[in-house]
């Protein structure tokens, strides 16, 4: 069985440039390219759904230079792939808190902008986590619906996430050797297979990709039953 939606923790940018002996926004350039080649590779291997975890809200905390660089990488990602996501008729969802002071109007602005553009599309999703948290998405769900007096149940719950509509993570791949979900897509994983390989995310290519694939093919998924 082939995984229909597939969440990635690009994890490992910074080691991997230190190897390099670069600074790490290095690392996370090289780390953008990579989303390049392989969101094509899985899309014609049948994944409908690829999440992102670009940007967490604990990634604030980082040096003012590196949090700089990851927006502007955003920003670039963006405006580069729009003309592509329109010619293939992928969707981008970018899921997160967008209305926090800390993301400049031009930065808002311009994903809002390829986010309506695509909004049509349901063939194939791209979807970047972008000052995400999972918790924050939960309480954000709940709040919603208490303020509208609506009861809170799983698929009210659902239809209030960020991610509305694109159903739960199947498989969540954590490169460079950390085993953790680090607040990423908590309620969407809870049946999700966990993959974790050392490659570091630089180095993630399609062939490592495929090794996933291939790992998940093999995994017995019984859902709670037996
Ligand atoms: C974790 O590695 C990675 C991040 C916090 C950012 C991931 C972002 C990108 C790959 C690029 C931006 C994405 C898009 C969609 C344009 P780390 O820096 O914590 O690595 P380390 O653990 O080796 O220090």
């Amino acid at each position: 069985m082939l995984p229909k939606h597939i969440g990635f923790i690009m994890d490992g940018n910074g080691r991997w440039a230190k190897k390099q002996g670069k600074p790490r926004s290095f690392g996370h350039a090289k780390g953008a390219e990579v989303l390049e080649g392989l969101c094509d590779h899985l899309f014609e291997k049948g994944v409908r759904c690829l999440s992102f975890y670009a940007f967490s809200t604990e990634n604030w905390s980082r040096p003012e230079e590196e949090v700089k660089k990851l927006n502007d990488l955003l920003v670039k990602f963006v405006k580069k792939f729009l003309p592509t996501f329109i010619k293939n008729k992928t969707r981008l969802v970018i899921s997160g808190d967008l209305t926090s002071q800390r993301i400049s109007d031009s930065t808002r602005k311009k994903i809002m902008n390829a986010v309506e553009k695509t909004s049509e599309f349901t063939e194939h999703i791209v979807n970047i986590c972008y000052n995400y948290g999972s918790r924050s998405e939960i309480v954000h769900a709940v709040n919603a619906l208490l303020e509208r007096g609506e009861s809170v149940t799983e698929r009210s719950i659902e239809e209030n996430l960020w991610t509305n509509g694109l159903g739960d993570v199947d498989l969540i791949v954590r490169t460079s050797g950390e085993q953790r979900l680090s607040n990423f897509l908590l309620w969407q994983s809870a049946y999700a297979e966990l993959y974790f390989t050392d490659c570091l995310w630089p180095d993630f290519t399609n062939d490592e990709a495929d090794k996933a694939l291939m790992w998940f093919e093999n995994r017995k998924r019984t859902f709670g039953g037996v």
